[in-house]
């Protein structure tokens, strides 16, 4: 059973830890070991670490890896990309090198806008509402000005803003709708300070309008804040090749796999259950770059699904088709990225990650990441529909298992030699190691 605590942020780190290793552990000095083993010894990246969230007590690793010969618009890339999952990174690379032979990936940017809104009541005629939004629509824009400043002089800044009545979903439910352009930073800060102040205008000057009744004068602020759909954000990449350049190194025809792999498609844009895991497979590839970027996963991941589903049904992000001999598979997905601000000039892995990208803009690093996105999709597909997805799994796998057994690099090495031409289950490589340790002890 836990117990709770007052004041539990103003402890120091080393309190902190000492009150969870009381509370929670009955091996203390080991759970302290752990704890401690993920220290930097260099203080003061430990101090930034730290100074990231509160009440850190150390630091989670996550396998920052890289995916080379990515030709993406003509241009070669080296992908970083933080990631756990042990085949993903295996995936991304046989997926460029497929595509570098033939052509490499298209990508171009649709779209940049996001949206912010804040949510109100307001219990009156609609008309006059109107008429108070046209009259203060500008002033909206221009009590803002402090904080637009500085985007509007590098070509962004407030896009519009909408009224927009609600009032069929939820009684006296209104919305200042407003769009904006926040160039090469995700903008969350910048779209959520402008809707602050928007509301702060908006029920202030309402006090003014003569046209409002006393009662209509009080308009109530739900909340204000940006929208993480953004259907309006888009990015499309592609890659294409002629149908008999699809043969290589798998067990069917070119025609074959392009057929299988056109029906697996459209079974992912018809089916949900399988749409999901589909699209599961995209995130793949998209969140590690995403993560290893520095950019905020949670916000992509609701964007992103929301955008699969946004004709009422949860469909494929992907689409694949064969006209006059050619096979084009593609992506259009919503990706609200920043290449300035956040943690971008802050983490310095994530500084790295972007120098190793050329310091892309949010645009090009949008193309990045659909690109990452529609090859982690094709390294699925392909092995779905020729070898099954489990023997590249586990083969991966192996090594997990081999670790958590505790084998030596030379047992290893031995082990994985041996499964080259062996199914991997759990059960296998236990037996196997143990077959190996009495052989070597006899
Ligand atoms: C596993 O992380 C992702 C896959 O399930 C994706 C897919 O099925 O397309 C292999």
């Amino acid at each position: 059973m836990g117990k709770s605590i007052l004041g539990f942020s103003k402890l120091s780190k080393l309190k902190k830890i000492d009150w969870i290793l009381e509370t929670h552990f009955s091996n203390k000095e080991n759970a302290k070991r752990i704890l401690i083993q993920y220290w930097n010894s260099n203080e003061k990246l430990q101090q930034l670490h730290d100074e990231f969230i509160e009440n850190t007590i150390t630091n989670y690793y996550l396998p920052f890896g890289v995916a080379p010969n990515y030709l993406i618009n003509s241009k070669l890339y080296t992908i970083p990309m933080a990631i756990e999952e042990s085949s993903i990174i295996a995936a991304a690379s046989n997926a460029a090198k497929f595509w570098l032979d033939r052509g490499g990936f298209k990508a171009k940017v649709i779209s940049t806008t996001k949206v912010g809104q804040v949510h109100f009541m307001y219990h009156g005629d609609f008309d006059v509402l109107k008429t108070y939004f046209n009259f203060i629509k500008l002033q909206l824009i221009n009590d803002a000005k402090p904080i637009t400043k500085n985007m509007e002089q590098r070509g962004g800044g407030i896009i519009d803003i909408e009224l927009k009545d609600k009032t069929k979903d939820i009684k006296g439910y209104y919305q200042l709708h407003a769009i904006f352009e926040t160039l090469d930073a995700m903008g969350a800060n910048f779209i959520n300070s402008c809707l602050e102040q928007f509301a702060k205008t908006f029920k202030r000057e309402a006090q003014h309008f003569d046209a409002f009744s006393s009662e209509e004068k009080d308009i109530q602020i739900i909340m204000s804040i940006l929208s993480n759909y953004v259907p309006d954000c888009l990015v499309r990449a592609e890659v294409s090749c002629k149908v008999e350049e699809l043969n290589e190194d798998t067990n069917i025809s070119p025609e074959e796999f392009a057929a299988k792999f056109i029906q697996a498609v459209s079974i992912a844009e018809v089916e949900p259950y399988r749409a999901v895991t589909h699209n599961k497979g995209i995130m793949n590839g998209v969140d590690a770059v995403v993560l290893a970027t520095g950019n905020d996963f949670r916000a992509v991941e609701a964007g992103v699904h929301a955008y699969a589903s946004r004709n009422g049904k949860y469909r494929s992000l992907t689409h694949a088709r064969v006209e006059d001999g050619v096979f084009t598979f593609w992506i259009e997905i919503p990706l609200a990225l920043g290449t300035v601000g956040g943690l971008t000039n802050l983490h310095p892995l994530v500084k790295l990650a972007l120098e190793m990208l050329g310091n892309p803009n949010a645009k090009k690093l949008m193309q990045i990441v659909a690109v990452a996105g529609l090859a982690q999709n094709f390294a699925a597909l392909r092995s779905l529909i020729t070898t099954g997805i489990q023997q590249g799994h586990m083969k991966m796998h192996l090594m997990n298992i081999l670790n958590q057994l505790e084998a030596k690099n030379t047992e290893k090495n031995t082990l994985v030699e041996h499964f080259k031409t062996n199914v991997v289950t759990h059960n296998a490589v236990v037996e196997a190691l143990d077959d190996l340790r009495l052989t070597i002890d006899d």
